[in-house]
């Protein structure tokens, strides 16, 4: 197994690089000056990827890689991952999920919190010494709100315990109506915006749900209406949601995603009503750390002739 190659695509967790050097011969692909030069030298030796939520495994890297068994994403979404590339050469794929969805579903949370409560504008108020002048404006209340949640898988429902908790009525569409609780089923997202003031996208990102938050399901939610984006950028129609939140016709965001991140609309910085964060759902050192352990084991497993923890493919 030690000399199993492993190609870590970019930095994500120095505990994972060390833990994957201590057991494998790991490449590290930025450390390459030329990728096409690196790839040329090593694509032999590399018999794993390891990617994340922004750099996984795209058909160009998997094809210039004739001897890779397996890609081990360190992230529950495995969008960044060519699948059917995978499939088809028999590569097998694991991925990170239930040891973050505590992580990810506070962070939803939070982001509900800090954008009804105005919480960041709130702190800069009382840094800037604003205070002296005057009381801060009145915010939203969250307890007791309606709150629609887009995808109630894993994260998703634990999202809608946590909204329970907080005296919330749930709603929720998914590809399927989920037996075993007492959520509201909507048959689409455009009714599931429309019987909601809190909408959550949860749900993972594909070809059916790229962009599935558009002007039409905006709208819905309408000026009272927030929206928590917690999956994808690419969820979400970005522009269309620029000008709903600049013309007033939604009444803010909470979004820890963005399309092409880490660039942001410049738009979004100017706006109060919205809550800006650096794709950091998971970003704890206790879930980061159950998370490089679980690539770990199933890379482990894989090179034993295991079962794999947690596979996709
Ligand atoms: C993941 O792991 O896919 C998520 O992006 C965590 O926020």
């Amino acid at each position: 197994m030690e000399n199993a190659g492993v190609l870590m695509t970019c930095p994500m967790s120095s505990y994972l690089e060390a833990q994957l050097q201590k057991r494998f011969k790991l490449f590290r692909f930025w450390d390459a000056p030329s990728e096409p030069d690196f790839l040329k030298h090593n694509t032999g030796s590399i018999r794993a990827v390891v990617g994340n939520a922004s750099c996984g495994a795209d058909s160009c890297l998997i094809d210039s890689l004739p001897n890779l068994e397996i890609v081990s994403t360190y992230s529950v979404g495995f969008d960044k991952i060519d699948l059917a590339k995978c499939r088809e050469r028999g590569i097998r794929v694991t991925n990170t999920p239930d040891v973050l969805t505590d992580e990810v579903a506070d962070t939803a949370i939070a982001l509900v919190l800090a954008t009804l409560r105005r919480i960041c504008v709130a702190d800069r108020f009382v840094r800037s010494g604003l205070w002296r002048n005057g009381d801060f404006e009145l915010a939203t209340k969250f307890s007791g709100k309606s709150v629609g949640i887009l995808g109630l898988g894993r994260i998703g429902t634990a999202i809608a315990k946590r909204a329970e908790a907080f005296g919330c009525r749930i709603s929720y569409t998914a590809r399927l109506k989920k037996p075993n609780n007492n959520y509201k089923y909507c048959s689409s997202v455009v009714d599931l915006a429309a019987n909601c003031q809190i909408l959550v996208v949860a749900c993972s990102l594909t070809e059916e749900t790229r962009h599935i938050i558009n002007r039409q399901v905006i709208d819905a939610l309408g000026p009272n209406g927030i929206l928590i984006n917690i999956g994808r950028g690419s969820h979400v129609d970005e522009p269309e949601l620029v000008s709903a939140l600049l013309e007033g016709r939604l009444g803010g965001a909470g979004l820890d995603v963005f399309e092409s991140e880490p660039g942001v609309p410049e738009q979004f910085l100017g706006l109060k009503n919205v809550v800006l964060l650096p794709h950091v759902g998971s970003d704890t050192v206790e879930t980061c750390r159950a998370m490089a352990d679980l690539v770990i084991a199933n890379l482990e497993a894989h090179f034993l002739n295991k079962p794999l923890l947690t596979p996709v493919v």
